[in-house]
């Protein structure tokens, strides 16, 4: 392997301590501690992972966390009334219902009725046209990640042909739009499953950022060489946890890569509790 290691557990250890004294002289000034309310609807034994992380972190970064945990059968009535509950709960500074919802669950008119002040996802289409205005309120979270991880490593963006892979709300569409911004100043294109000659497209990338939620989908001989991989995915195959690019031979021809786990997933649960804390201060 050439490509140096992207550690995303260290990255987000520092952010997570920066979060960690913020908050401590937050509430010393002001009594409050911010407080995440987080969804879970059904048992998806994924996203119960990923919800448990959430609140673990919190818990260590001096955050309050509250889990909302319904059944596979609540109705779309009782979960929005649950955002409802918690968006006039003055004590709830952050907001999160857990994606992928259950089939009969329809996610678009819970995220929007979530306050836009409280959506530390950053998924609200207030908060999706403030960051592409380049005026966020809240960052989307696995995005801000990347984007920190590449500050970190001192990776310029300015010029650089980033291809990101995958079109989702939570991902995609929200990371070109951040790589395109005015400082970050990346050419962007995003590819998606009607893209003609995808492993063309993915060759001329300085920087990829794969997030389509195939194991493997970027094979290693589609990485440019000295090209930086950033790699979104974390798809459990044969119990183990694979990302969307094949790694070891994706790391003899990249300059940089992201390992999977110890990635990208850190870094969306740092930037996560970071917004948590932002809407705290912003509620006062
Ligand atoms: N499912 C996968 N990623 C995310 C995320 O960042 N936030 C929420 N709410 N659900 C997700």
């Amino acid at each position: 392997m050439s490509a140096k290691l992207i550690d995303g557990k260290l990255i987000s250890a520092s952010v997570r301590q920066q979060v960690t004294d913020d908050t401590a002289a937050f509430t010393a000034e002001t009594g409050v501690t911010p407080h995440l309310a987080a969804v879970l609807v059904g048992d998806d034994p994924a996203s119960q992972v990923y919800v448990r992380n959430k609140e673990r972190a919190c818990g260590k970064c001096g955050l309050k966390s509250t889990l909302h945990r319904l059944s596979d059968q609540t109705t779309q009535q009782q979960l929005m009334d649950l955002v409802a509950e918690l968006n006039a709960d003055e004590s709830v500074h952050g907001i999160l219902v857990q994606l992928p919802l259950p089939k009969h669950l329809d996610s678009t008119p819970v995220l929007d009725s979530i306050r836009p002040s409280k959506d530390v996802d950053g998924f609200h289409p207030e908060n999706v046209g403030l960051m592409l205005q380049g005026r966020p309120r809240f960052l989307p979270c696995t995005p801000h990640g990347v984007m920190k991880m590449l500050e970190h490593e001192n990776i310029d963006t300015a010029g650089k042909h980033a291809v990101v892979i995958g079109r989702s709300d939570i991902v995609g569409k929200p990371m070109a739009g951040l790589l395109v911004q005015k400082g970050a100043d990346a050419t962007v294109t995003i590819c998606h499953s009607r893209t003609t000659d995808i492993a063309a497209v993915i060759r001329q990338a300085d920087i990829v950022v794969a997030a389509v939620g195939i194991p493997e989908f970027v094979k290693g001989d589609m990485i440019k060489p000295g090209a930086v991989a950033i790699d979104v995915g974390i798809n459990r195959v044969n119990d183990k946890l694979v990302g969307d690019v094949e790694f070891s031979a994706a790391a003899e021809r990249a300059s940089a890569i992201t390992p999977v786990p110890g990635g990208v997933g850190p870094m969306t649960i740092a930037m996560l509790l970071r917004n948590t804390l932002e809407a705290a201060k912003q509620s006062l």
